[in-house]
């Protein structure tokens, strides 16, 4: 800081025996050996003190493999990290004494992050406090461009600490630290990717409607698949329903037993999340379409509940106008036209799922959905 910087209006500047200059902020007020404490007075750090490595090449040696040794800890941590990524099962749990069953996947990423992180660090801040210089050196400031005799200089300057952080000596800790650092940004790229999923285009196509689960990786192959009543996890027969009535529906197989909670599918809310459907009976003279009527039982049609705009459930039915609404941006569809928007932000119809009944009279899908459900956005391109 120079003297233009902290001298304000009505101040003055007067000599002091330590930096030769004191700076006065109020009338009557002087910074330095006039009043406020030593270390406003004389800022800045100790005086250096030679240290075990400045002295001794062995000392120096030491601190080095101290060095390389934390960053190559945190090398282990991050390659540890890569492999339990891949190789351990979200689903898999451990026993933790004192903590219990928790995920193992969780602990383990976490801990061989930490790991990786906490080499980095730790190794950086040994290597400061044992072989690179701990002088306070004070540089005044310049004109915004500096000159080029400047410039030259820090580069000769930036050469300097090169050498005397010893990073151009010492090998071993600059390949390790570039092989920690390099890998550390692996993970945070792998955690990025990793958590935003498969491609919501494919993944959304893909529905349990499709014969099974239909995760990543998976490709289940059709089978049709009673509706079944939503949280009663009940098959529904086409007599059961009348017009007007509504029944929340989801895929048989898709819903634990609602007694015991055993049975259903690996990832519950995923699923049920995209094979949501609505099932109404409309009288057959009012529904316009033939693919619609075609597409439905005796007048009994069943929709994606999957709202077309951001993928609200579209959960309310107008009985009289029977229009379907959705809560969150009012989006409506005229369920007796294809279920075409006719008001609101979303811009497509919510997709039909073809549906037949079974020879016990349950109704039941007969082909899984022939477009993507939920926000169509994702079409776009
Ligand atoms: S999510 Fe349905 S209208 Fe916006």
């Amino acid at each position: 800081m120079n003297e233009q910087d902290t001298h304000h209006p009505g101040s003055e500047v007067a000599p002091t025996p330590e930096h030769g200059t004191a700076v006065r902020l109020d009338e009557g007020h002087i910074v330095g050996d006039g009043g406020l404490p030593e270390r406003f007075a004389n800022p800045g750090l100790p005086a250096h003190v030679a240290r075990a490595a400045d002295l001794d090449e062995g000392a120096a040696r030491r601190a080095e493999k101290q060095v390389a040794t934390l960053f190559g800890l945190s090398i282990l941590g991050t390659l540890l990290f890569i492999v339990f990524y891949f190789a351990i099962d979200l689903d898999q749990t451990v026993f933790i004494p004192g903590i219990g069953v928790t995920n193992a996947s969780n602990v383990a990423l976490g801990v061989t992050l930490a790991m990786g992180l906490l080499g980095i660090g730790f190794g950086a801040v040994h290597w400061a406090k044992t072989l690179m210089p701990d002088e306070e050196s004070v540089e005044e400031r310049h004109p915004l461009r500096a000159s080029d005799e400047s410039r030259d200089r820090v580069v000769a300057v930036l050469a300097e600490g090169g050498e005397s952080s010893q990073i151009t000596r010492r090998p071993l800790i600059k390949y390790t630290l570039g092989g920690a650092l390099g890998l550390f940004a692996v993970p945070l790229v792998l955690q990025v990717a990793g958590s935003l999923g498969p491609m919501p285009q494919k993944s959304l196509s893909l529905t349990f409607w499709n014969g099974g689960p239909s995760g990543p990786g998976e490709e289940p192959e059709f089978r049709p698949l009673r509706l079944m009543r939503d949280p009663e996890n009940t098959p529904v027969k086409a007599e059961d329903v009348t017009i007007g009535s509504v029944f929340h529906i989801m895929p048989e197989g898709l819903l634990p037993d609602p007694e015991t909670g055993e049975g259903g599918t690996k990832h519950l809310l995923e699923e049920k999340a995209k094979a949501a459907v609505i099932l109404i009976r409309l009288d057959e003279e009012i529904i316009e379409s033939q693919k619609q009527r075609d597409w439905g039982y005796q007048g009994i049609v069943a929709y994606s509940k999957i709202c077309t705009h951001v993928g609200c459930p579209v959960g309310l039915y107008e009985q009289q106008t029977h229009h379907l609404l959705c809560p969150c941006h009012q989006s409506t569809f005229d369920v007796p036209r294809d279920c075409k928007v006719i008001f609101g932000p979303a811009k497509r119809p919510l997709p039909q799922l073809r549906i037949t009944v079974d020879d016990e009279g349950y109704l039941v899908s007969a082909a899984p959905f022939a477009e993507a459900v939920g926000p169509s956005f994702w079409e776009r391109g």
